[in-house]
């Protein structure tokens, strides 16, 4: 009992901590600023949609809201450049997603989260990083937390562009499909973000919190 008072004491006191660093990287980049905890609320949506257990749901809402963690090893200039990146400035921010890694990695209970933090950024033909996974060796829960990511990525105004409409960001995520994206799985995830798109009206939404 005891230690499973500490346990969830400590979890809960990484969790305010990681929260506070994601804050960090908001007050870094205001054009990202809540795109960590919209991602995680539209993951944990496609996961319940997909059928997946409370622990499968739990995995993919935190992995979703540490995803882009990482950032905070990526100097301002490249994270709030307001055009295109250069090669070399695009080497700079794919670092992400390993400096991520290693951020979580340490964290015993935060195991499960460690592939969507790393793999985010693989694409289904192999060209994405920092490993260039192809098809099915991508983790599935990655795959799921790619798609997503683009989508909110698209739909908000971003240093580089500004925000496309929802019928815009599903023909684009569409059109990735076979070279970025994973078939079936992302025509599944397109079918459920059109679904949360019409359901759930932003601003409606009771205030999302980690450590609720
Ligand atoms: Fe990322």
């Amino acid at each position: 009992m005891l230690v499973d008072n500490l346990r969830r004491a400590a979890q809960q006191n990484f969790l305010s901590t990681t929260e506070a660093l994601l804050q960090a990287i908001d007050a870094k980049d205001a054009y990202t600023a809540g795109h960590s905890k919209r991602v995680s609320e539209l993951a944990a949506f496609v996961a319940k949609e997909l059928g997946k257990n409370e622990s499968e749901i739990e995995v993919l809402r935190y992995g979703a809201y540490l995803h882009d963690i990482g950032k905070i090893g990526v100097g301002d200039l490249v994270l709030t450049k307001p055009s295109y990146l250069t090669q070399e400035e695009f080497g700079l921010m794919k670092r992400h997603s390993e400096i991520g890694y290693k951020i979580i990695a340490p964290i015993k209970f935060m195991e499960k989260c460690l592939p969507i933090v790393r793999h985010h950024h693989e694409w289904y033909n192999g060209k994405g990083y920092p490993d260039g996974l192809q098809g099915s060796d991508i983790p599935f829960e990655a795959s799921i937390l790619s798609i997503v990511d683009a989508y909110d990525a698209i739909t908000t105004d971003r240093h580089y562009h500004k925000k496309y409409s929802h019928q815009k960001a599903c023909e684009i995520i569409t059109q990735g499909i076979d070279t970025q994206f994973t078939p079936t799985l992302t025509e599944k995830v397109l079918a459920i973000i059109n679904r949360y798109h019409e359901e759930c009206i932003p601003g409606e939404r009771t205030e999302y919190s980690l450590t609720r």
